[in-house]
This record gives structure tokens, sequence and C-alpha cells, in this order.
């Protein structure tokens, strides 16, 4: 054998892709090993490149010939920047108008009013930007992109927001519904408060058929958005309509987004969790990314996504620690008006975890509602199962 032979070192994907050191073997031993036909050749096997969202990264197309995965995915082989390619991604969601729980078009707060809420985290470079409760832009996670270039600060809200935007350049609207999210927030506001607004086709339904569903008795409001869903009026996707996008390089590198207009209907000035680094998004490049989708309060409660990356720097598998995530809600969870009858959260959370080998993972409270998530890999885009912590649905 030929000491050039004899001198490559052996090196293990997984070791490289953990940053662990690279595992030499004795020399005499690897002489022994190596086959005899042909020199060993050293290769430095990077990670595979992959991209995951919740399925509105699969679903919604904006007219288009590519979903955010496969728009994200695309752009992170070619070599961009992996948060510039998620940012892509993201932005065909946020300006489809049929997508209504994200950007233009997305279902407004109680006085019809679009309020968006973002946040981005760039691995390599370890920072990270958030807007809340802003108006005006469709792309709010265009806005935190910038509030984390741009500024020394991580989130910005409301008014101060929407004047960074414009500072910034970006287009500011008066109204970002369309008019399918007007229809269907007057649709609630008439559920709501069916004395003052009428049905035009003159409907029978009044509050007290929605009270008697046996959900929420005390919460009137989220009720009656509740009883869209059940009504098919609306997507219980939309209800808490998100998405979450996280990718990771050749090198490792990660990064992930989160735009949403939160709860449908909330209370003006309501921020839930898909501004908040920890919440609804955690990157550590040394480690993985998670972030999610539904209640938000579950998850500012919680700081959910933190939680699953360090489950990952303990060494769990994406599945697991999502679904660690989820157990934690579900033991955090005591107030009677969020438990089913039995006994457990009446609302569903997803989380889409991604960790520093390329491994992911979508775990859900209940598979019910989305049951899948989007990937994309060197295979092209798919939707694979979530996987619930538990049986049947957030209604028993
Ligand atoms: N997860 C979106 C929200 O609750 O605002």
């Amino acid at each position: 054998m030929s000491s050039t032979r004899r001198d490559f070192l052996k090196v293990t994907a997984a070791g490289l892709a953990l940053g662990a050191p690279a595992l030499v073997a004795p020399l005499d031993t690897l002489a022994a090993s190596v086959p005899r036909r042909a020199p060993e050749v050293l290769v430095r096997r990077a990670v595979k490149p992959v991209v995951i969202a919740d399925y509105s990264g699969y679903e919604f197309r904006n007219g288009g010939p590519e979903n955010a995965v496969e728009h994200a995915y695309r752009r992170i082989v070619a070599g961009d920047d992996v948060l510039d390619a998620l940012m892509g991604g993201v932005n065909i969601p946020e300006l489809d108008p049929t997508e209504n729980g994200i950007g233009y078009g997305a279902l407004p707060n109680a006085d019809g009013v679009v309020q968006l809420d973002a946040c981005c985290m760039h691995g390599p470079t370890r920072r990270a930007g958030g807007v809340a409760c802003l108006e005006g832009v469709r792309t709010p996670s265009l806005v935190a992109k910038a509030v984390m270039e741009y500024t020394d600060h991580h989130l910005l809200v409301g008014e101060g927001a929407r004047e960074f935007a414009r500072a910034m350049g970006f287009t500011i609207e008066a109204d970002l519904n369309t008019d399918d999210s007007r229809r269907l927030w007057r649709e609630w506001k008439r559920r709501v408060d069916p004395e003052h607004w009428l049905d035009p086709k003159g409907g029978e339904r009044r509050l007290q058929d929605v009270r008697n569903r046996p959900r929420h008795e005390v919460d009137p409001l989220l009720e009656a958005g509740l009883s869209m869903v059940d009504d098919g009026l609306i997507r219980e996707g939309s209800f808490w309509g998100t998405i979450n996008c996280n990718g990771i390089d050749a090198n490792g590198d990660i990064c992930g987004v989160t735009t949403t207009s939160g709860l449908a209907w909330k209370i003006p000035g309501r921020a839930g969790d898909s501004p908040i680094l920890g919440a609804g998004l955690y990157v550590d490049n040394d480690v993985g990314a998670a972030g999610s989708t539904g209640r938000g309060e579950a998850n500012l409660y919680n700081l959910s996504s933190y939680l699953i990356v360090e489950e990952l720097r303990r060494g769990a598998h994406p599945k697991d620690a999502g679904l660690a995530a989820l157990r934690r809600i579900r033991a955090n969870t005591r107030e009677a008006r969020l438990l089913n009858e039995k006994g457990e959260p009446n609302f569903n959370v997803r989380f889409f975890v991604i960790d520093k080998q390329g491994r992911h993972a979508g775990v859900a409270m209940y598979h019910s509602g989305e049951t899948k998530y989007a990937l994309c890999t060197e295979n092209g885009s798919s939707a694979p199962d979530l996987e619930p912590l538990l049986p049947g649905g957030p209604r028993g």
C-alpha cells in the first residue's frame, strides 16, 4: 500500500455535521481494512440541504410554479443565503390572496384591520429580527429581516414597525383585506352580534346557536370564530394561520422564518408567538431550528421553540424534541376553558423541526385539521404526515 493511500483519514459524515473532531483510524488498522482494488478517496460529505414548513408551504403557489419549500430549496442549492431563500419561499403565501392566514388577504382583527406578526433568525451570523402588529405591509417577514439587518433591535411593534417599514422603502397600504377576508370578518361580526349585524340572506343563526356548542362556552368571540371553522367557511389552519419555514444548506448553516396574521379576529394589539424569538421560532446554528403554528398563547407560555432546540442540543431526534414541547404544553394547560371533555387541550399546536444533520420532523398535539407538513429535499417536495402526541382531535 502506498503511503498516499495509508495517509487518508476516515471521517464520518455525522461527525463532521455535528462539528465533532474527525475520527482518525490508526494507520495499521486502516491498512488492514482498506480494499486493495482502488485508492480510497476522502470525501467530506456535507449535509444534504432540506427545507421544511407547515402545510401552507406546500399548498400555496400564488399562481406561480413553486410553493414555498420548492422555492427556498432551489435557491439554497444554488448557493443563496439560507435566510434569503426562505424569505423568497414564505413571500409566496404571504402575497397569495387565497391564503387567508398570512400576509395580504389575511383574516383581520376584531376591528377588521389586518395586523401581521413575523420574525426571522439567521443562524450563521446569530442575528434576528421581528415585527408585531404591523399594518399595511404585505410581507412582514421582509420587514422583520430589515429589523435584523438595519437596526440594533430584535422587535418593533405597531405604528413604530410600520413607520420603520416606510423608512426602509416598503409600500404601505391602507388596507390589506381582500373582498373575501372582509366578507368573512363581517360574518364573524354577525355571529358575535346578530342583533346589529344581520344576515343579508335572512339566515336564522343567532349567537345562542353558537353558544350551544360545547367548546369555549365562556368565550363567545372565540366560539363564533370556531363555528365558522365547523361550518367550513374558514380552514382551521387559517384561524391561527401561520407559516413557519426552516432550512439548512450543504454547509450546515440553518435559518428560519415565521410569519402570520395571528389569531383571526383577535383583540387589536394582540401579538402571538410568531414574532417572539424562542416561541414561534428559534434557531441555533450549532444545533437546529424549530418553529410553530397553532395557538400562539400556548407557545408564549412555554417558549416551545427554544425548548425544542435545547432538546436537540441534548441529542434528541427532531421528532422526540417536538413531542417533548407538546408534552410540556399539555402539562401546563390547566384552565377549564382550554380543556375538552377528556381534560386535554382543546386546541392544536404544531412544530416543524430540523437538526444540524438535516434530520427533520413535523409534530402536532392532534392529527386533525392540517395533518401534514411541507418538505423539500433532493427528491423534490412532499407532504409527510405530522406525528401526533394525542389521539383524536382538539374536541375530544
Ligand atoms: N401561532 C399564531 C398565533 O397564535 O398568532
